[in-house]
C-alpha cells in the first residue's frame, strides 16, 4: 500500500522509542482478541457482504425520490455530511439539479419548519438513522416528521421511510416492525462514531450516487492487515494506524493535549468535523486525551491559526492534503502591479502555495505535524482515511489504558435532560436537577 503519510514535520522515532517500545506485542494480541470475538466490526467488517447487497437492492427504490431527509446525531450524521460534502459539493449552489440531500442533525426548530414548508412529501424519502432507537433529538424529529408525511401522503407514508438502527431493540425497530417500514440494520458492536461504513453513512452515500464499493474497498484495504488473524507485534508496528497511535501518545505524554486537523482539501473539511467526534468521544476519558480541533485551510489562516502558530506550544496537527485539486479558472492578465505573482496562474496553484506555507510556518514553530495526501476526487482514498484514522483512534486508546468503544461522560447531560423533562425512572438526576436549580 503507498504511503498516505508523510513522517518529515515529526520526530516519530524519538517518540516511540521513549514512550512506547514493546507494546506493540500486547497491543496486537488485543487486536487479535477482540477482533475474533466480533467486538471490531469496524475492522473486520463481516457485515460488509452482505450489506453491499441489501444496498443493491435498495437502488431502484432510491431512485423514486428526489430529496433524502435525514434524521440523525452525533455518529449517525457526521459521516454522511462528510461524504456529501467531499464529493457532492455543489449541492447548495444553483447548478444543481439533483438529488438532494437534507441533514437534520440537530434540536433546531427553524431547520426542521423549513424542511416540512418546501420539501415536496411525495418526492422525499426520510432516512431515521439511530443505533439505539431511542437517542430524543432523532427521535423527536421523527415523530414530528412521521405526522407531517402521514398528513400529507396518507396511508402510504411508510413507503417514504426508512429507518437503519439496531437489528434487535430500541423504538425504532419496533415502530418497523409494527407498521412494515423498510429497514437496514446498524451491526452489535459499532457505535456510532464508526458507522460510516455500515448503513449509516453508505445510505445517503448512495442515495447521491457514490460509488459505495470503492469507498468500502478503500477502507477494507487499509483495516485488512489489522483484521488479519496472524497480526503480530512486528506487523502491527508497520502499520500507519499504529505510528498515529503512537505518535498521538507520545505527543499526549509530552504536553501536546491539541490535536489539529487542517484540511487543505476545502471539499474535505467536514472530515475534520467527523474526526473531531471520533476523537474526542473515544479518547476523553479519566483526565486523558487530546482535544481535537477542526481547521479549515485557507478559510482558518486568517483566524485560528495565529493560535495554532504562536500560542501555547501544545498542539500537533493532522494535515491534510491533495496534490491534484482542481486547477480553477486562471487569474487574468489584466491585473495590478501589485498581484503580478498571481497573474496568469490558477486559482487552484493558490491554495496549494497556501498549503505549503501554513505547513512550513507550523513546522517552523514547532508544531508537530503528519501530512496526509489524499485524492480529494477518489472515494477509494476516503475509505482509507475513515479505516486509518478509526483504526488509529482504538489503537491510541488501548495505549492509553481506556476503552475508545464507549462515551460514558456524555450520558450524565442526556439523563439530567430527560429528567429536566419529567422522565420517569430517573430518581437520583431529578434530586440532583431540583438542588441545582435551587442552589
Ligand atoms: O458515537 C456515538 O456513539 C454517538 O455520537 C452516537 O452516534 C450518537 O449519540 C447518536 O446515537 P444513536 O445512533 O444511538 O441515535
Amino acid at each position: 500500500m503507498p504511503d498516505i503519510l508523510d513522517w518529515s514535520g515529526s520526530d516519530l522515532e524519538r517518540l516511540e522509542l521513549e514512550a512506547f517500545e514493546g507494546r506493540s506485542n500486547e497491543m496486537a494480541a488485543r487486536m487479535r482478541e477482540e477482533v475474533a470475538a466480533g467486538r471490531l466490526p469496524f475492522l473486520s467488517m463481516p457485515y460488509m457482504d452482505g450489506l453491499l447487497e441489501q444496498l443493491d437492492g435498495l437502488q431502484d427504490y432510491l431512485a423514486g425520490f428526489e430529496h433524502m431527509l435525514l434524521l440523525g446525531i452525533g455518529g449517525s450524521a457526521l459521516g454522511a455530511r462528510a461524504l456529501q460534502k467531499a464529493f457532492f459539493p455543489r449541492q447548495d449552489q444553483p447548478c444543481h439539479d439533483g438529488p438532494w440531500l437534507w441533514i437534520a442533525d440537530n434540536v433546531d426548530s427553524y431547520a426542521l419548519e423549513s424542511y416540512m414548508a418546501k420539501l415536496p412529501p411525495e418526492k422525499t424519502v426520510v432516512v431515521t438513522v439511530s443505533k439505539s432507537g431511542g437517542t430524543i433529538e432523532t427521535v423527536g424529529q421523527y415523530f414530528i416528521i412521521r405526522d407531517w408525511m402521514r398528513g400529507r401522503i396518507g396511508d402510504d407514508w411508510t413507503e417514504h421511510m426508512l429507518l437503519v438502527t439496531d437489528e434487535k431493540a430500541g423504538f425504532l425497530r419496533k415502530e418497523a416492525d409494527e407498521n412494515a417500514i423498510r429497514t437496514l440494520p446498524v451491526p452489535d458492536n459499532l457505535g456510532g462514531r464508526y458507522s460510516v461504513l455500515s448503513a449509516v453513512g453508505l445510505v445517503p452515500a448512495l442515495f447521491l450516487g457514490m460509488d459505495v464499493r470503492a469507498l468500502v474497498d478503500g477502507a477494507r484495504e487499509m483495516a485488512a492487515p489489522l483484521a488479519d488473524p496472524g497480526l503480530d507485534g512486528e506487523a502491527l508496528a508497520k502499520l500507519p494506524s499504529f505510528d498515529l497511535a503512537v505518535w498521538a501518545n507520545g505527543l499526549m505524554r509530552a504536553g501536546y493535549d491539541q490535536l489539529i486537523f487542517f484540511s487543505y482539501i476545502p471539499l474535505w473539511a467536514s472530515f475534520g468535523d467527523w474526526f473531531a467526534q471520533l476523537w474526542a468521544e473515544s479518547l476523553g476519558k479519566e483526565g486523558k486525551g487530546s482535544q481535537p480541533i477542526a481547521a479549515i485551510g485557507a478559510t482558518d489562516q486568517h483566524s485560528v491559526n495565529q493560535m495554532f502558530l504562536d500560542g501555547p506550544r501544545n498542539k500537533a496537527c493532522l494535515f491534510l492534503t491533495c496534490p491534484t485539486l482542481p486547477a480553477g479558472p486562471r487569474f487574468p492578465e489584466n491585473l495590478p502591479d501589485a498581484f503580478d505573482y498571481v497573474r496568469g496562474k490558477e486559482f487552484g496553484e493558490l491554495i496549494q502555495a497556501e498549503g505549503m506555507g501554513t505547513r512550513m510556518a507550523l513546522q517552523k514553530n514547532g508544531v508537530p505535524l503528519v501530512e496526509m495526501r489524499m485524492e480529494h476526487d477518489d472515494p477509494r482514498q476516503a475509505g482509507k482515511l475513515i479505516a486509518l484514522l478509526g483504526a488509529a483512534t482504538i489503537l491510541a486508546g488501548w495505549l492509553m489504558d481506556i476503552n475508545p468503544l464507549d462515551q460514558p461522560a456524555v450520558e450524565l447531560g442526556k439523563r439530567l435532560a430527560k429528567a429536566r423533562l419529567g422522565a420517569d425512572g430517573l430518581p437520583e438526576e431529578t434530586a440532583d436537577l431540583a438542588d441545582f436549580l435551587t442552589s
